[in-house]
């Protein structure tokens, strides 16, 4: 077992070793796989630990298959503790940087011609609190900025319930474009899985210069963006409200406003306000007997 198990680890360092001869600097790695590598040797062989998966539960949004799974991992994909962190205005001027390259980016065959213009993320880059949705609607790609439609004042409405102000934290999406509706006079379409796949690396950098202490993923396409094949066929019910990992940051998922507006029960909302609790707790933010209660039956 030893023996096959270094005859492997041979081939493989020499399969690397041939590939970085011919140029390459990065290969392949689907989350899941990148997940396996961080665990111990031991661990990784053992069984699967911890309580069967609970059957689907009705919710909005399922987490697709076939996202960017086995994209090319940067060697941004290590925890962001490995890394040192920029300071004061080295960030500033780094998301300076991003932004305009972002601006000027061609990278989708379509959405450069049809965008008005990209929406790169609001907030301040000292923020401890990062939300992350989908892709920006017609009214940001009109105003240039996410989350401003009728989801966006919902988020900064909730933003503004946990005690912080909107300049206070950063909000990101997962396309820096709207998603094209050829054909359509309105709506919106969700992104394709090429699309994020092309775009993610934006959010990645602004996540990297950030480096916040938590972050908050908005709807089924925010995790699915994040997270890949660690969370395909997932359902956001089973997801939201449970504290998973981004490269070391705590990460929580929960509903997109958006749901909230079409789904305005008492029940939904509390769901959100109980993941926001969450966060408060976990930023060390006071909350109050009133913050506590918000949205209960009474
Ligand atoms: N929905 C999103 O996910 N992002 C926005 O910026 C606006 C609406």
């Amino acid at each position: 077992m030893a023996n096959e198990f270094h005859t492997l680890l041979d081939a493989t360092i020499q399969h690397l070793e041939g590939l970085k001869a011919r140029g390459a600097r990065h290969v392949a790695v689907t989350p899941a796989t990148l997940q396996a590598l961080r665990k111990p040797l031991a661990k990784t062989q053992a069984p699967a630990a911890g309580p069967a998966p609970a059957a689907p539960v009705k919710a909005p949004g399922r987490v697709q298959a076939g996202t960017p799974a086995a994209r090319t991992l940067p060697s941004s994909s290590l925890p962001l503790s490995s890394k040192t962190p920029l300071q004061g205005a080295e960030k500033e001027k780094a998301m300076r940087a991003l932004a305009a390259r972002v601006t000027g980016c061609t990278k989708c065959p379509r959405l450069p011609e049809s965008r008005t213009q990209t929406v790169f993320g609001v907030g301040t880059v000292h923020a401890r609190l990062m939300f992350v949705g989908e892709a920006p609607g017609a009214d940001e790609d009109a105003q240039g900025e996410p989350f401003v439609g009728r989801a966006g004042q919902l988020l900064t409405k909730i933003i503004e319930t946990m005690g912080l102000q909107r300049g206070e934290v950063y909000i990101g999406n997962i396309l820096k474009c709207r998603p094209d509706t050829p054909g359509q006079s309105s709506g919106n379409r969700k992104p394709t899985p090429v699309e994020m796949a092309t775009c993610l690396g934006y959010l990645e950098e602004q996540i990297g210069i950030i480096q916040p202490q938590v972050m908050v993923a908005l709807g089924a396409t925010a995790v699915q963006g994040l997270l890949g094949q660690q969370v395909a066929g997932r359902t956001m019910g089973s997801l939201r409200g449970d504290w998973l990992e981004w490269r070391g940051i705590p990460l929580m998922v929960t509903y997109h406003p958006a749901y909230l507006l079409r789904n305005q029960s008492l029940t939904e909302k509390r769901k959100v306000w109980e993941d926001m609790l969450k966060v408060m707790a976990k930023l060390e933010l006071p909350i109050s007997a009133k913050q506590r209660g918000f949205f209960l039956k009474k």
